[in-house]
């Protein structure tokens, strides 16, 4: 059993494999966070192990009136802003009457098998009910009539624990609800670091490592979409936590809108920490007996280190977040022309690199922007999703045809939530764009966004998608989103809704890939947005992967794959070789090191293979060998970041499968220093007393010798690379 009720103790129990998280009820009504950290199964009551002493400045409770408490220091499961805690709250409201206070009191719980599906929301998933418990607990404002139900899932295969919120109204008036977090915790102390991933468009998921300050810090989005910014992620770690030892707490938000995560420190060093659905701009009017979802995040606790949290993150998304056919799959070594073309192609041009890629072992020909409309820039046809005969004579039927015919597979590129303002749709559907009612709304990249909260756009969106997936063998389709959203606001609704609208176009964006993704189990979709602009929980839910940057230059793509890993594995990360000089840096790296750095990811090319030398093309046909004989193994293992570039002027990452039996090491320099003696790196997460051998030269070594002592990489040349393979001797 992962979750119990300690009666007695008024203590609640959740537990995986190796990490324990309590809470209690305290006075049979406050629900009080006890601890998340290592296993721990001895009893104890609640009284010993939480603080409710009364400081200066304390206030009577009028939940338990004559008994005062510090409710300021007190560490709440589900805060809100009602009482004498003066934190940032969980859960924040408006009612009819003017008053925005809430005063949840413990209303009962229960523990079931499995996990239940949140209701319009992407949200990982059982497939068997025996891997996992969970516990609902009923938390109600009697005065108010609301209810928030807390949901939490421990999983019995890995160390994860999911949690979200659902807030009910009872009551027969309209609430407002201003801020609903999907997690909160309190924990004890504030000796963390917080790390995140920030960035922008071509530099996304940077690491960043900062002490934890007094007061509040955090990150956010008010993109409207998770944006290249800030990650929906965050970690706390002891500031002597590596990647290979130390205590250290991450949380993954299940969500593509606006976010925030963040941590508010108090004057008694207590942390609080949460995460949700950004309350900027946001408000959600609940009317009597309507119900609203939140989002849900992922927590890992690593005793471990970074290395052991990213795991147990990556064993669940490839497996309990990532769906369809394309999950446990291989998938098809692919070819995009978009930096071979950029717009300017015909079908002859698409067809001859198509020819040139088939005959080096490329397996999929993917046709990007500009075949539709009349879109030979960025300024038009976003919406006009009609093959432009100029370019394609025979339209994409015709052309998939030929391409399939070579014994190819087809996928195409849409940005189906787009209108250009020079289009067939703008013109005949005006009012179809996101914008606040009666002012002008910005252009980004030249486009608009469609109002996905509206159900006549989804319908739209759907028809034209079933129709293209269905008039040509498609296998593939790109599906990219290249601006943020900006005035979010929608003709459709009331005006004391346009507050709802980011948050009910992630729900209609839900909602249209729900429909079409089950219409078409076959067709492999990745996702984009200008890159890696939406690169999340939430998309993964329906992408089982998602194109990782618009830099594909290799050493730029060293950092961002390696920052994106904290929370994603590299089987969700698409990754291409392309040309040089890089058409984003001007850097020109050898073809050895751009494909060894892309086999750390979904691997693909993005160039036209007709133009390298002969040389060159032999080893591309080597490397889709290559790439095929590791791909489960890269896909599937468990990733260890054994050099950080953001550290050191070098990178490493290591792959190890399940059984252990196989072991790839990808060392990188990246510039390289002259006269240099080399450099040294232990292996790690290798079978103890087994021997391996490498399998270029045959060398056998014993795994303690690879653990500690190592192997040595000669690091003296800008921009190189080595890919070793190591297999356990029977
Ligand atoms: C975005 C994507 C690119 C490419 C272009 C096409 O920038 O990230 O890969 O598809 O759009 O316009």
């Amino acid at each position: 059993m992962a979750i119990s009720f300690d009666a007695e103790h008024k203590v609640f129990n959740l537990s995986t494999p190796n990490t324990t998280y309590l809470f209690g009820l305290f006075k049979n009504k406050f629900l009080l966070h006890i601890y998340y950290g290592k296993k721990v199964t001895g009893s104890f009551d609640i009284k010993d192990v939480c603080d409710y002493g009364v400081r200066g400045f304390s206030a009577e409770s009028v939940l338990t009136p004559g008994e005062e408490y510090s409710e300021n220091d007190m560490p709440f499961e589900f805060p809100t802003y009602g009482n004498a805690d003066m934190r940032i709250p969980a859960f924040h409201a408006k009612y009819e009457d003017g008053s925005t206070l809430t005063r949840f009191m413990f209303a009962g719980y229960k523990i079931t098998k499995g996990k239940p599906k949140l209701k319009g929301l992407p949200a990982a998933y059982v497939e068997d009910d025996s891997e996992s418990d969970t516990l609902e607990i009923e938390l109600k404002d009697e005065e108010t009539g609301i209810s928030a139900f807390l949901l939490y899932t421990a999983y019995n295969t890995c160390d994860i624990i999911t949690r979200s919120v659902r807030i009910k109204n009872h009551s027969q008036s309209n609430v407002k609800l201003d801020r609903v977090m999907s997690m909160n915790i309190d924990f004890h102390d504030n000796n963390f670091d917080f790390v995140h991933l920030h960035g922008g468009w071509a530099k996304e998921r940077h690491i960043e490592r900062v002490p934890l300050m007094r007061g509040f810090m955090g990150v956010d989005s008010k993109r409207g979409a998770s944006s290249h910014v800030h990650n929906p992620f965050f970690a706390l770690a002891r500031k002597n936590t590596t990647e290979s030892s130390g205590d250290v707490y991450g949380f993954g938000l299940v969500y593509s809108g606006n976010f925030v995560a963040g941590v508010d420190v108090n004057p008694e060093d207590i942390s609080r920490v949460f995460m949700g659905i950004n309350d900027f701009n946001f408000e959600w009017n609940l009317r009597a007996g309507e119900e609203f979802q939140a989002p849900e995040v992922i927590m890992c606790y690593s005793a471990d280190g970074f290395t052991k949290m990213s795991q147990n993150f990556h064993r669940l998304v490839r497996k309990r977040i990532c769906r369809g056919k394309f999950r446990d799959t291989t998938r098809p070594v692919l070819i995009n022309n978009w930096e071979a073309t950029y717009f300017d192609f015909n079908e002859e041009k698409i067809v001859a690199i198509a020819k040139a890629a088939k005959e080096l072992g490329v397996e999929l020909m993917v046709l990007d922007d500009g075949w539709f409309g009349k879109r030979n820039n960025d300024d038009c046809s976003l919406g006009d999703w009609y093959p432009d005969k100029n370019k394609l004579p025979n339209g994409i039927s015709g052309l998939a045809k030929k391409i399939t015919d070579m014994g190819m597979q087809f996928g195409l590129w849409f940005e189906p939530e787009m209108v250009s303002p020079d289009s067939d749709l703008y013109r005949a559907h005006p009012d179809w764009i996101l914008a606040t009612p009666s002012k002008p709304a910005s252009l980004g990249r030249h486009q608009y966004i469609l109002d996905l909260s509206r159900k006549d756009v989804r319908d739209y969106i759907v028809g034209f998608m079933t129709e293209n997936l269905s008039a040509a063998p498609i296998s593939y389709v790109k599906w990219d989103m290249n601006r943020s959203i900006t005035e979010a606001g929608s003709a459709m609704l009331d005006k004391e809704r346009q507050q709802e609208v980011s948050h009910r176009y992630m729900l209609g964006l839900y909602e249209v890939l729900e429909t079409i993704m089950s219409r078409f189990p076959d067709v492999l979709f990745e996702g984009c947005s200008g890159g890696g602009g939406r690169f999340d929980l939430g998309m993964l839910y329906y992408y089982p992967q998602f194109w990782t940057s618009d830099d594909t230059d290799a050493v730029e793509r060293m950092y961002i794959q390696y920052g994106t890993s904290m929370l994603y594995p590299t089987s969700t990360m698409g990754a291409h070789v392309s040309a040089v000089p890089n058409h984003q840096m001007g850097r020109t790296t050898s073809i050895d090191v751009r494909a060894d750095v892309a086999m750390m990811g979904r691997f693909g090319y993005e160039l036209d293979l007709a133009k390298l030398s002969a040389e060159e093309k032999e080893k591309v046909r080597e490397q889709i060998i290559r790439y095929k004989k590791i791909e489960q193994i890269v896909h599937n293992a468990d990733m260890y970041r054994l050099v950080s570039p953001f550290d050191s002027n070098n990178m490493a990452m290591e792959f190890v499968s399940e059984d252990k039996e196989t072991v790839l090491v990808f060392y990188f320099t990246i510039l390289g220093k002259p006269n240099r003696r080399p450099e040294r790196l232990c292996l790690e997460g290798l079978e103890n007393g087994a021997k391996y051998e490498e399998s270029e030269t045959g060398r056998v070594f014993d795994s303690d010798v690879l653990s500690n002592i190592g192997i040595q990489f000669v690091c003296d040349h800008d921009f190189q690379s080595r890919v070793m393979t190591f297999k356990k001797v029977k």
